[in-house]
């Protein structure tokens, strides 16, 4: 994995778990047997380069609450893929209008803006057929689809999106600006844990409710922690490092926690709420190392 300074053994799984999650999505997509452009396009945002940090958290998850890894590909895969078509989207010139992406052209460029709408929306779709073509229980394919769909909807990660959109014409208050973070990002990050937690809370008579309750918890401040690295890296990170074009955001005139609060009183929040999120696993002990790699990584990160 890129953060080598961060030494527990999480770190090597991290790498095998990335590798684990990139061939479900390949496999999945290559069944398919896609044509053209369309294929060639979709092909070319699956081989990019990401950090995979949702399907981490959900292998993570899945360790904790000691469900297969085997099971746990299922929700990996099919966050990542909605992830992806988020960013393909994100970048288009309707949105961010943002040229580089994981380091190389983002989809519009490297294509056009039609068949970037179209690999988006190809990526959304294979997510829920992934989950649907699972074989797991049906109750458990059931539950996995509404958590997702409600991540990622009109009242989660796409509601974030419009927000995002307004801070460009107006200066968002503190509340609406966390409130977009926890949309836009949050919501993903969040499912990532509650896909593998819920599971174990309906299969264990209630018992697993106090557990799944501080992993919600963990999910809601270290998604805020996540977004709020995001808005720094746009403004202290180079284009080479976070393979994106580092001050998109000024240029945009994007309301951010930096243009709110300025640089260090963001750190500061940041840091604050990675505080609240290792709070919540003190509970679990050596069982949450992974967790706590991961949070340790999403504020320290360097892209
Ligand atoms: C970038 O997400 C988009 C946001 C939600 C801020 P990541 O930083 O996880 O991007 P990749 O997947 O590693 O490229
Ligand atoms: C993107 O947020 C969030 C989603 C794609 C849902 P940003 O616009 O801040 O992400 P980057 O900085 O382009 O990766
Ligand atoms: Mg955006
Ligand atoms: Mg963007
Ligand atoms: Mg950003």
């Amino acid at each position: 994995m890129e953060h080598q300074n961060i030494h527990t053994q999480f770190n090597d799984r991290a790498t095998t778990y990335k590798t684990r999650v990139e061939q479900v999505m390949v496999d999945f997509v290559c069944a398919k047997k896609l044509q053209g452009r369309l294929g060639d396009a979709v092909n070319y945002a699956l081989a990019t380069e990401g950090k995979r940090i949702r399907p981490l958290i959900v292998y993570a998850t899945a360790e904790l609450l000691d469900v297969p890894s085997a099971v746990a590909d299922f929700p990996a895969a099919a966050i990542e893929l909605v992830h992806l078509y988020s960013l393909v989207h994100d970048d288009l010139p309707a949105m961010d209008d943002d040229d580089l992406r994981r380091g190389v052209p983002t989809v519009h460029k490297q294509f056009d803006e039609a068949t970037a709408v179209l690999v988006g929306d190809a990526l959304l779709t294979f997510a829920f057929e992934l989950l649907a073509e699972s074989g797991v229980a049906p109750s458990l394919i059931v539950e996995w689809v509404r958590l997702l769909s409600r991540a990622a909807g009109a009242n989660g990660m796409i509601a974030g999106q419009a927000t995002d959109l307004k801070g460009e014409t107006c200066v968002l208050a503190l509340d609406e600006l966390e409130q977009m973070h926890r949309q836009k990002s949050g919501a993903l990050i969040e499912t990532s844990l509650s896909m593998i937690s819920s599971q174990v809370v309906t299969a264990a008579t209630g018992t697993g409710n106090n557990e799944a309750h501080r992993l919600e918890g963990f999910g809601h401040h270290i998604g805020l922690a996540f977004q709020i690295r995001d808005d720094l890296l746009d403004v202290e990170g180079t284009t080479e490092q976070i393979g994106k074009p580092q001050g998109s955001d000024v240029a945009s005139n994007k309301s951010t926690f930096v243009s709110l609060l300025g640089l260090e009183q963001a750190r500061n929040r940041m840091q604050q709420e990675l505080v609240a999120a290792r709070r919540q696993l003190t509970c679990f002990g050596e069982r949450a190392e992974g967790l706590n790699w991961i949070a340790e990584y999403i504020v320290s990160r360097s892209k």
